[in-house]
């Protein structure tokens, strides 16, 4: 039954924690109960800029806390897993930023969890909630461009983001960092599960500037109703680019074919003495004030579900999937040989 509302917090307030505050303080029925970093300085200063009544550095006082309902966890990559644990274990509906951990027994641990708490376990792909996607998904669900045959997915970032914007990119890699909000773009296009992984990774231009990190991965998917993918992530486009992500798509069916380009859409150019930029309108642009995108509307909609008002869009299988794609990725690439995947699921759910 829907409730009219509930109690929000989130755990880590860096830059996507902050899109996590955002959403909750414009989603009728959220209320922002509480915010936890482990700068307690940040955590002071996010509370007192969205009004959040709670702040702290250790998120086990914040889960504690009985109105917190649910909590989003945007911390870095490889600090997912222990506080989605904890989160189910004190019963509150948890919405994780992609990807829903960095290992495949971990984010299977996490599904047993949810479903034995019998709270809401969402990972945050917000690229379902991106126009584009969603157009090209109905063309194909509806048959506009008959069977799906093969597909090419790109997403980079500048070097900018690896260097200067994430703090932990040599604890990351850009194959969890952006492939796995492609690899989940390829599952939910083609309706298929990916059974075959062969990966490419190179690691030079960033090793060169001190970080242990892959520049890049090139993988190609064989799904199992017949299509084939092809991913593509770099973490080192040039810092001269006037858009910090590049995201392409072209999807070529048996009877039509889809192209995306949301990454020099030029629909606004801007010229300065500071240099030439195309600046984001899609994923989180202000509009008069009120933060909108396809960035804030994941999230809004998990809202939506723990107030009762809507299904899921993202099941907790479609997270442990997208970590088993992403993991191939890296252990391909480590052998230099194509991974067999043996997916515990025959169906989305
Ligand atoms: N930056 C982006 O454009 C972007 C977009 C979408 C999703 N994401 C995802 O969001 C997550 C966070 O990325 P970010 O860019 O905001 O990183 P960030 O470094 O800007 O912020 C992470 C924050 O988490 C805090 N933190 C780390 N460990 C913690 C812990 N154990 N408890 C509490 N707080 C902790 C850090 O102090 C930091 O403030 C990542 O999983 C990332 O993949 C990032």
């Amino acid at each position: 039954m829907a409730q009219e509302q509930a109690g929000f917090a989130v755990i880590g307030l860096g830059i996507w924690g902050e899109a996590h505050l955002q959403a909750y303080t414009t989603t009728p029925g959220c209320r922002l109960v509480g915010v936890c970093d482990l700068s307690a300085d940040l955590a002071r200063r996010r509370a007192e800029e969205y009004g959040a009544p709670f702040s702290t550095s250790h998120c086990e006082e914040l889960l504690a806390r009985p109105e917190v309902e649910a909590v989003s966890i945007a911390t870095p990559d490889f600090a997912h897993f222990e506080l989605v644990r904890a989160a189910l274990a004190a019963g509150k509906h948890v919405l994780v930023e992609k990807p829903m951990t960095t290992r495949l027994s971990e984010s299977e641990e996490l599904a047993a969890s949810a479903e034995q708490a019998g709270v809401l376990l969402m990972v945050d792909f917000h690229n379902r909630w991106n126009p584009a996607f969603v157009e090209a998904r109905t063309a194909i669900t509806e048959g506009e461009i008959g069977e799906v045959q093969t597909l090419s997915l790109l997403l980079n970032d500048t070097l900018e983001v690896p260097t200067q914007m994430l703090s932990w990119a040599g604890r990351s890699s850009v194959g969890w960092f952006l492939g796995a909000h492609i690899a989940d773009l390829a599952r939910w296009l083609t309706g298929q599960e990916v059974r075959r992984v062969y990966a490419l990774a190179r690691s030079r231009t960033l090793q060169a500037r001190g970080l242990d990190t892959p520049d890049f991965f090139q993988t190609l998917l064989e799904l199992d109703g017949g299509a084939v993918a092809h991913l593509e992530n770099c973490w080192i486009m040039s810092e001269s680019q006037p858009n910090l992500f590049d995201l392409k798509a072209e999807i070529f069916g048996s009877d039509g074919s889809l192209y995306i380009d949301m990454g020099t859409h030029r629909m606004l150019q801007k010229y300065t003495p500071a240099g030439a930029v195309y600046p984001d309108l899609a994923v989180r642009p202000m509009i008069h004030g009120r933060p909108q995108g396809f960035g804030l509307e994941s999230i809004r909609h998990f809202a939506r579900c723990v107030l009762g008002a809507e299904q899921p869009l993202v099941t907790v299988r479609d997270g442990v999937e997208n970590v088993r794609v992403v993991e191939a990725m890296h252990r391909s690439a480590e052998l230099g040989q194509p991974v067999e995947l043996e997916s515990k699921t025959t169906e989305h759910e």
